[in-house]
Parts: C-alpha cells; structure tokens; sequence
C-alpha cells in the first residue's frame, strides 16, 4: 500500500524478553504506524551452547509468542530466510521492493544509535529510512542528543528519540540465568513454557514459576494439597539430607494431571507417546502418576529423579531413592490430610522415614483391600522391600 508508515524493529530476540515488549508498545504509541514489523536476525548460534541455543525457527517463534496480541503488529521470517549474515541496509531494499511507497522507521536502542555510522551502507539507510531511538540506560539522552544533531547535520538524517520506560535486563543476562533458575519474571509466560518444552538456554524450572502458572488452573483443595505437600517434602529433604529444590519441585508438579479424568488421560497418553499396559488401564486412578511424570518431564524441564519421583508416588516401588520416599511420604501425610492413619505416619516421618513410607504402604494397601480392591502389584513389592530391610535392620 502507498503511503504506509512501517516501523522495524530486528535484534536476535535470544531470547525474547518483557523489556522488547515494552520497546515495542513505546514505538506503537509513539509512532502510531500503520504496521510494525518485528526481525528476528539470521544468526549463528552462539559458540559454546550449541546445544541448548535456539534455533533461527525457534527464535522467530518465541518473538510470535513474545510480541502476540499487539496491534499492528507482525513477526518477519526475512532475514531468516535469507543465507548469510543480516545487514541492515539489505533488509531495507527488500522492504522497499515489499511495500513501494512506504515510509519507514527503524525503531533501534540508544546503544546502536552511537554506533549507527559503522553499519554496513549507513549513510544509504539514513537516506531512505528515519530512525527511533529507545534509550537503554537512564541518563543516556544528552548522549543520544548529541549524536542524532550530528547525523542529522552530517548525512540530513531523520532521528527522534523516543522516552521509552526503561527496563534493566538484556538477553545476555537471562541466558546466564536462565540455567541457574532465575530470570523467568522478565519472560512472557508463554516464552518461558516454549523454552522449558524445547529445553533452551539450559532453563531449570522455578518454583516461583511452577507455583504461579502450572498451578493455575487448578482446582481449590488440590492447590491447597499440593503447597502442603511443597511444605512438608521440603521439611522431609531438610531433615534426611535431600536436595530441597529438587523436593520443592516434585511436589509442586507431582498431581498436575491428577484432575483429568480417563478419557483426558488417554488423550495425554496418546500426546505424549505413553504405551497403557493392561494393569495401567485397570488402575485408572494411578493413571495420574504416569502422566503427570510425562508432563513434568517434557512441559516442564523436569530432570529425570524428579520425574521418578512422580511416577512413583502412588504406588511406591523395592528400592526407592530418597526424593521418592520423601515424595511418597509427604503426599501421605501433608498437613491437610486427616484420615486415620495420617498422624501415625507424621510422627513417625522426621524420626525413621522407611518405616513411615512402609507405614504409609501398608495402610493404603489395607484401605484397597477394605474396598473391595486388587493391590498395585508395585505396592505389593514395595511392602516386601520394605519389610525384609526392616527385619534386616532389627536383627543389627
Ligand atoms: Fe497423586
Ligand atoms: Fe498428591
């Protein structure tokens, strides 16, 4: 269309952050242009994480996700799609072949303002496209000032500087965070899930995270169930020498699935790639176990003891790890729990926590047999495990 005003906004987005987010919606407001256009750049990936680096097609989709929902907004493949390193002035001879008439904007941080000169074809691009400038830092204008008065008298460039909201974070910072926990509350919600799914950057999941938006949807007493079993199993790894946020974490994500019903079950199963055996689809209320790990491990990043700790938590099994028993035995006896036998399994937890697993087994396979019910043949193990390491233990 002739005459249309076309704002670009391009960086490696690596990855996307709240804080282009804001750039971005300071530009619309600022600029009102009828489109803006956001690049992602053709790079390499970065030297020394090539395995968890993003793809070029996973950056372009983590900006759809990033920048969604913004008016006039649209996410470009261009420089994607061309071979080579990305230049600037060569984007901008592709967008006028793209829209002729076309006014254009690039939209760029202070940063590069004060080093636009060096670009590839500088001056070209001041001719046949204004700039707007995103101050990075505060106090940076009289800077900023300057250096636009200078190009505009050197090269008739067109500058404005735009007071955008500043926010302190870069994507260098979140790629070094990111593996240590950190830095999701400056990432969309929706960018975090994609990073955790595609397992970038070396993400860990974050219970603050994982307690605000896997949690979510669920329903009142199950919240309340699983932040007492967050506490206690916290609590059980303190006491026997666990790793807490390993604890945090399983307990957190242990009965995410736990609300679906059958059918919903076997859809995840299907999704996921999860083989029903016959016993699987016998116990259907153990179902939840099974996918619930699935969907820790791949929604949610979990590593693989904490995926076993959720398979297991149900039924127990011979031979438990310590996240496991602790798993097991906080979902037993979290402070909401109030059946009988509960507070049997409390007292003894923080003195013998296998005899208070097996406590907990037993009475559970009591309570399926009371019912009418056939005992998990893995709980039926676990009792004789545990039995016979008992009787070991006694005759010491
Ligand atoms: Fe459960
Ligand atoms: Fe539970």
């Amino acid at each position: 269309m002739s005459g249309e005003r076309i704002a670009v906004y391009g960086g490696t987005f690596d990855p996307p952050h709240l804080g282009h987010r804001m750039a971005v919606r300071a530009a619309l407001a600022a600029l009102q242009p009828d489109r803006l256009l956001v690049i992602p750049t053709g790079i390499p990936p970065h030297k020394g994480m090539e395995d968890t680096a993003p793809t070029g097609e996973q950056r372009l989709e983590m900006a759809r996700l990033n920048f969604r929902d913004l008016p006039g907004l649209e996410v470009s493949d261009l420089e994607l799609r061309r071979e080579g390193r990305s230049y600037t002035a060569d984007t901008l001879r592709e967008l006028m072949e793209c829209y002729p008439g076309a006014a254009f904007t690039l939209v760029i941080g202070g940063d590069m303002l004060l080093s636009f000169t060096e670009w590839r074809e500088a001056e070209w691009i001041l001719q046949h496209a204004s700039l707007a400038v995103l101050a990075r830092r505060e106090g940076e204008h009289p800077l900023l000032e300057a250096a636009a008065a200078d190009m505009k008298e050197k090269y008739g460039a067109e500058i404005r500087l735009l007071n955008a909201p500043v926010l302190e974070i870069s994507s260098t910072a979140l790629r070094e965070a990111l593996p240590l926990g950190q830095g999701t509350e400056y990432l969309d919600p929706q960018v975090v899930r994609y990073l955790l799914r595609h397992r970038l950057f070396g993400i860990r999941p974050n219970p603050d995270w994982l307690r605000c938006h896997a949690l979510g949807e669920m329903k009142r007493h199950r919240l309340l169930h699983t932040l007492g079993c967050e506490y206690e199993a916290v609590r059980l790894a303190r006491r026997w020498g666990g790793d807490e946020e390993k604890a945090r974490i399983t307990a957190l994500l242990h009965d995410l699935t736990k609300g679906a019903e059958y059918e919903e079950q076997l859809k995840i199963c299907r999704e996921y790639g999860i083989v029903v055996d016959g016993l699987g689809k016998a116990q259907k209320k153990l179902f939840h176990a099974i996918t619930g790990a699935k969907l820790a491990e791949v929604d949610y990043a979990a590593d693989p003891e904490i995926v076993s700790a959720i398979r297991w938590h149900t039924t127990g099994r011979a031979g438990m790890s310590l996240l496991e028993k602790i798993m097991y035995v906080a979902d037993y006896m979290e402070p909401g729990r109030d059946f009988p036998g509960a507070q049997e399994v409390r007292d003894l937890a923080y003195r013998d926590l296998d005899k208070a697993l097996l406590l907990g087994l037993r009475q559970t396979m009591e309570e399926v047999l009371e019912a009418g019910g056939v005992p998990h043949r893995d709980t039926a193990d676990a009792i004789a495990y545990y039995t016979k390491r008992e009787g070991e233990a006694d005759a010491e």
